[in-house]
């Protein structure tokens, strides 16, 4: 299995920030950025508010940005849409779509997830495709069916060269922000079957990423399977010293 992709950990920080305290934790994120290896990508998802606040503070460093939600139109009357044209004019990198309480929240069907992880590529952003199971469909038995028609419906509306350039990340329902993290194993099993997935769809190579109460103390567990190539964090994203360490564990 090759060990060759991209390393990447990427920051959710949900409905999390102010302009003050952003300032605080960007400013510490980009000092100790250093120790971690050149070859792993790093990248924060912000409220939208604060797109242009990093971009103005992260420029020119190795840390990219992102949003948290792109629409699923191009423009036009949408009232308190954002479209992912106007996240790109920020600079930004990444779009996660598809997170789980989107899905729960705010009912976003697949089939939505992948209209906007569709206009995330038409503007240059890298989407983040969040796919994951909750806790009754695990124990069902389910979680293969349920994470396989989430990736699907993406999948079947893109070309292989699309696919090529997404990203996707498993986060089991049960395991965000619960602190109970999937085990590295039971984390690379899902991983595998996605990776076989992708693979069948001529993209073998897409970065999976794992989401889901990743800490210090588990992420380097979780970042040494052959198909976990990085981490979407949640809570720990908002304390430098925990993200940093999380970043430096993706070798
Ligand atoms: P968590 O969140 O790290 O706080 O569990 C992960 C996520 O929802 O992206």
């Amino acid at each position: 299995m090759s060990k060759q992709r991209t390393k990447r950990v990427i920051g959710n920080w949900k409905m999390h920030g102010r302009l003050a305290a952003n300032v605080a934790l960007l400013n510490e994120v980009v000092q100790g950025a250093g120790p971690v290896p050149a070859g792993t990508a790093i990248g924060v998802c912000v409220p939208f508010p604060y797109l242009a606040q990093v971009q103005q503070q992260l420029d020119g460093s190795r840390v990219a940005w992102g949003a948290q939600d792109v629409s699923a139109h191009e423009q036009g009357a949408y009232t308190g849409e954002v479209a992912a044209a106007m996240v790109a004019e920020f600079g930004a990198r990444y779009a996660i779509v598809g997170h789980s309480e989107r899905r729960a929240y705010h009912g976003e069907r697949s089939e939505v997830v992948a209209q906007k992880a569709l206009r995330a590529l038409s503007a240059g952003l890298t989407p983040v495709v969040c796919v994951g199971e909750t806790l009754d469909e695990r124990e069902a038995g389910a979680t293969e069916r349920v994470v396989g028609a989430q990736l699907d419906a993406v999948l079947d509306a893109m070309t292989a060269e699309q696919v090529a350039s997404i990203v996707v990340a498993y986060e089991p329902v049960w395991a965000i922000g619960t602190g109970k993290s999937a085990t590295a194993g039971q984390a690379q099993q899902v991983h595998a079957f996605l990776r076989a997935r992708l693979a069948a769809k001529g993209a073998p190579d897409v970065s999976l990423l794992y989401g889901g109460s990743v800490k210090p103390d588990n992420a380097v567990e979780l970042f040494a399977q052959p198909d976990i190539d990085g981490g979407l964090i949640g809570g720990a994203a908002l304390k430098a010293e925990d993200f940093l360490a999380i970043c430096r564990a993706a070798n």
